[in-house]
């Protein structure tokens, strides 16, 4: 069972479609820790360009993950433990969220294609379109040993896939106390 820093940073990462929000909100009602939309940190500028229908840069990029990492920052600073979610779906990426910071955890959902794009397709009040899943797939780079984390298949009911990731990261045991 992997021993997680504490205060940890959980970093819920994955395709669009694959989870994300279901199991963080979950961990974050558990565990009794703060909860952020990754997404709700865009700048301004990538919002709009994203309502436009144009694909990010990695230009875009930056800012967004650094004001991420101001967040986590914060957390840490007032000695708590948080969970959020965001793709992270390169390796860079990720390397940018845990750059300075020992307590940041992945927690990677998978699911199949065809399981996400008929969660998706039954999904309301969303902007993110299953035509998207394909280049999310594709940009992919799933966890690599060297990288502190977690991979969990959301199969079954989310109950189950909550389960299941509280005991791989070993939160399973530990009480809720922040
Ligand atoms: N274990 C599950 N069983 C059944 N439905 C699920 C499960 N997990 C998620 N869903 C449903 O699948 C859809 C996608 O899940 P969710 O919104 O959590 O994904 P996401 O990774 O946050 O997506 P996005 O990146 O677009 O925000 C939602 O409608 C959600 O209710
Ligand atoms: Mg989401």
């Amino acid at each position: 069972m992997p021993r997680v820093p504490s205060p940890v940073i959980v970093v819920v990462m994955g395709v669009s479609g694959s989870g994300k929000t279901t199991l963080a909100t979950g961990i974050a009602r558990r565990m009794g820790w703060e909860f952020q939309e990754g997404d709700e940190l865009h700048p301004p500028e990538n919002v709009a360009k994203m309502s436009r229908g144009e694909a990010l840069t990695d230009e875009d990029r930056w800012p967004w993950l650094a004001a991420i990492g101001t967040w986590m920052d914060e957390r840490l600073a007032a000695g708590e433990s948080a969970v959020l979610t965001c793709s992270a779906l390169r390796r860079a990426y990720r390397d940018l969220l845990r750059e300075n910071r020992p307590a940041v955890v992945f927690c990677h959902v998978t699911a199949d294609a065809a399981l996400i794009r008929d969660r998706v397709e039954q999904r309301r009040g969303h902007y993110m379109p299953a035509s998207l899943l394909p280049s999310q797939l594709a940009t992919l780079e799933p966890l690599v040993p060297d990288e502190p984390g977690v991979t969990v298949a959301a199969k079954g009911r989310p109950e189950e896939v909550l389960e299941a990731a509280l005991q791989r990261l070993g939160l399973d045991r530990q009480e809720s106390h922040e």
